[in-house]
């Protein structure tokens, strides 16, 4: 595991440049990406630099982590709403080559439709997380066994409680996501994760220099050839 302790502002960016350079080598490139607060600067970044010419998506296949259960997609605070917003209708992706792990009920999951999707792509190349302050990847909160593949999840009401800040009223978030599962996560040849903020500090302590345990999944990247992690000093305090 690889520790990049930096401001944001450069992390975002030498993440944007493993964009560019993975594109440039392979441009039907398969990626998964990730939502919420923490991407949302890489995905200016990466607007910007389609804007200015320098990086295409055009033939780039994206998988999303998770979403929530039964949101339609026209609904402000599904996933897919919020990539389309932040980064697919923002550059040149084709959405048809854009992929969430939809589900509408907890019965209706065909979570081995995904994996072969993923499967078909060829593998994940370059996967994106963020880390929850609990330690989660995606929505595999504590406790989800290594081995699992994507499934529905159960969210933990602290995890809950952190997504309420895009909701309305608390009440109103989700009770079941549909979640790449870590087994998946743990197929992508690189995986880049970002940690930004004091919230982040604990996670980011138990996932860098923890032992491995399913109590904190984010502590499974440290079995990955190849995983990047993006620090600000305030989510690395505690190493
Ligand atoms: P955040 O969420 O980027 O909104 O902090 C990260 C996560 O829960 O994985």
């Amino acid at each position: 595991m690889k520790l990049i302790v930096e401001c944001r502002e450069f992390c975002n960016m030498d993440a944007s440049m493993r964009y560019k350079r993975l594109l440039e080598k392979k441009p039907d490139a398969a990626l998964g990406f990730a939502t919420g607060a923490t991407p949302l600067e890489l995905y200016h970044e990466l607007a910007r630099l389609y804007r200015a010419g320098e990086i295409s998506f055009a033939r780039a296949r994206a998988f999303n982590l998770d979403e929530y259960v039964g949101m339609n997609s026209d609904n402000a605070n599904s996933f897919r709403y919020f990539m389309n917003k932040y980064l697919f209708g923002r550059t040149d992706f084709n959405v048809a080559n854009t992929y969430m792990p939809y589900c509408l009920s907890r019965e209706s999951l065909t979570a081995s439709h995904y994996e072969l999707l993923i499967e078909q792509a060829g593998g994940i190349d370059l996967m994106l997380l963020g880390i929850g302050r609990n330690g989660h990847i995606g929505f595999n909160e504590p406790g989800t066994p290594f081995g699992s593949i994507t499934h529905v999840q159960q969210l933990s009401e602290e995890t809950r409680a952190a997504n309420s800040r895009f909701f309305y009223s608390p009440t109103l978030v989700p009770t079941y996501a549909v979640t790449m599962g870590i087994a998946t996560i743990m197929h992508a040849r690189s995986i880049i994760l970002l940690a930004y903020g004091r919230e982040k500090a604990q996670a980011v302590h138990d996932m860098v220099a923890g032992p491995v345990t399913e109590s904190v999944p984010a502590s499974v990247l440290q079995l990955h050839p190849d995983v990047t992690v993006y620090a600000d000093a305030e989510a690395a305090a505690l190493l």
